[in-house]
């Protein structure tokens, strides 16, 4: 069933654990992770990044994941992941989408709020979840640029869930997207002080070659949604390409259930560390 992104923060916070949000670009990403967490009766976020969006047009995606989302047996969250435009916000949200998260990390802090505010406006009045982020993490999604990690800092946090309202911050702890070229250092001593200064449910971007023991340790330090989209992506390219390598006729009707079966499998890896299961 299709749910307000607000409730699976609600839910991951009396848990203990967190939700996690996974990026989708095709059917098959998005029947792998729907059929995940039906197997581990565990409510995820599907998401997808306005800039992926070149590749996979909302106009298709977003009826395909709220559907997919309606008529799953568990809840199921759909989200705009980094949306940079009021116009796209606007447009996911006519498209049934429960949050949207606008990123404007790399703005000065002032802008940040004020754009964080009207997004909030709009959402709020139809009931959509809002994120935003604050500090810079590594990496770009949807893109190759690499940009410098930036530390949230715990003071201007605070600030800026005050002032903005939103119901869950990224926060920039030394991750970054894509695939990380060793086990990334995570400033844990930032994530706590980040922890006792706001109340607002916090976000780790950038979960792909996060190790097991650091998303535990992030959960306990009031990360309530992790996300995940280089590894899916990985995997379905990983699957195709076992697929084609081996004898005999490409056949679509094979590969598309294998591609589904291998976002499957690491969405539910992720599922189980999320919920603190072994
Ligand atoms: P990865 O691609 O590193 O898993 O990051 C996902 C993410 O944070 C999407 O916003």
């Amino acid at each position: 069933m299709l749910v307000p992104m607000k409730e699976l923060l609600a839910w991951a916070e009396q848990k203990n654990c967190a939700v996690g949000a996974f990026s989708v670009g095709n059917m098959e990403m998005v029947l792998g992770a729907v059929a995940a967490a039906e197997e581990t009766g565990t409510p995820i976020i599907l998401q997808i990044a306005e800039k992926r969006l070149a590749a996979s047009p909302l106009h298709l995606m977003a009826p395909m994941m709220v559907s997919a989302a309606k008529r799953a047996s568990v809840p199921i969250a759909v989200h705009l992941d980094h949306g940079l435009t009021l116009g796209c916000i606007r447009e996911a949200i006519d498209y049934g989408f429960t949050s949207v998260m606008l990123d404007c990390s790399l703005l000065p802090l002032e802008e940040n709020i004020e754009k964080t505010r009207e997004v909030v406006s709009v959402a709020s009045q139809c009931g959509v979840t809002v994120e935003a982020e604050l500090g810079v993490v590594g990496g770009n999604e949807g893109d190759t640029a690499e940009h410098k990690i930036l530390c949230t800092d715990p003071a201007a946090a605070k600030r800026f869930c005050e002032e903005t309202g939103v119901d869950a911050l990224a926060v920039a702890i030394g991750n970054a997207h894509g695939n990380y070229p060793v086990l990334p250092e995570l400033r844990f001593d930032v994530l706590e002080e980040i922890y006792h200064t706001v109340d607002t449910p916090l976000v780790l971007h950038g979960g792909t070659g996060i190790s097991d023991d650091q998303f535990r340790r992030a959960i306990s330090l009031g990360v309530r949604k992790i996300n995940i989209a280089t590894a899916s992506f990985d995997a379905l390219a990983a699957a195709a390409k076992t697929y084609s390598d081996g004898a005999g006729k490409p056949d679509y009707f094979k590969l598309s259930p294998l591609c589904a079966d291998a976002v499957r499998r690491n969405v539910v890896r992720h599922i189980n560390v999320f919920l603190n299961r072994q």
